[in-house]
């Protein structure tokens, strides 16, 4: 997708992925991966999204990186949080003790930047991108968080009657962009009843765990 497909979406409110409540298979199942108070959680293609504020609520830091201004002043407002505004090279780095969010395109964001992280929550972006994007979108996660552990949710229905995104993704797909730099385990898997009220769906719960780990 291009950026200004997104930026239509966020300028028109076309946000259905965007959701009110926190994610019930990261509520449940993010506990798995033991991190500490403190520890720091990257949180790409981040959208506005509520479950950063169950992750700040568990004590963590969250590192954020997302396309679109206006979402990202939305969130630090849902939030109540005034961050501080630098330019930090290509990107717009929204700032707060324990919430940043870096603005523009991720492929722009070095491992500098990120700094130290403990783990990655992926939400609606691995199954934002299409495929062409998303080997290169899962290695550049995985190189900007030098290998941290990850937390995945995919959906997965018959993409022949929709087009994404959200693309469905199969768990061979899964094994492909993550296999190499780790033990993949599949945590659960749930119907989400019909995505964008058209196609029945389910949501998995990945976790990739460093095979030195
Ligand atoms: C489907 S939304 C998911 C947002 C969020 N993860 C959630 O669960 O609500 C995908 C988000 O990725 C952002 N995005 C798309 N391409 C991007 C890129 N190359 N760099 C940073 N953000 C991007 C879009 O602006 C959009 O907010």
């Amino acid at each position: 997708m291009e950026a200004g497909y997104w930026h239509h979406k966020w300028q028109t409110g076309d946000v259905k992925f965007h959701q009110a409540d926190f994610n019930p298979l990261m509520v449940k199942y993010f506990p798995i991966l033991s991190l500490s108070v403190a520890n720091c959680v990257f949180v790409p293609l981040c959208g506005r999204t509520r479950d950063i504020a169950w992750l700040l609520e568990q004590g963590y830091r969250v590192v954020g990186a997302e396309l679109n201004e206006t979402a990202v002043q939305g969130l630090f407002d849902d939030l109540g949080l005034t961050p501080t505004v630098t330019q930090d090279g290509a990107l717009i780095r929204y700032a707060t003790v324990a919430l940043v969010v870096f603005v523009g395109d991720i492929f722009e964001l070095g491992a500098a930047a990120v700094g130290p992280v403990h783990a990655v929550f992926d939400r609606a972006a691995l199954v934002a991108l299409p495929e062409e994007m998303r080997q290169r979108y899962a290695a550049h996660v995985i190189e900007i968080t030098r290998s941290a552990p990850q937390f995945v949710l995919t959906y997965t229905y018959d993409q022949a009657t929709m087009a994404g995104p959200p693309f469905s993704i199969t768990s061979d797909m899964v094994t492909g962009y993550y296999a190499r730099d780790f033990t993949v385990q599949h945590l659960d898997t749930v119907a989400v009843g019909a995505l964008k009220g058209k196609v029945p769906a389910t949501e998995t719960a990945w976790v990739m765990i460093g095979q030195s780990a």
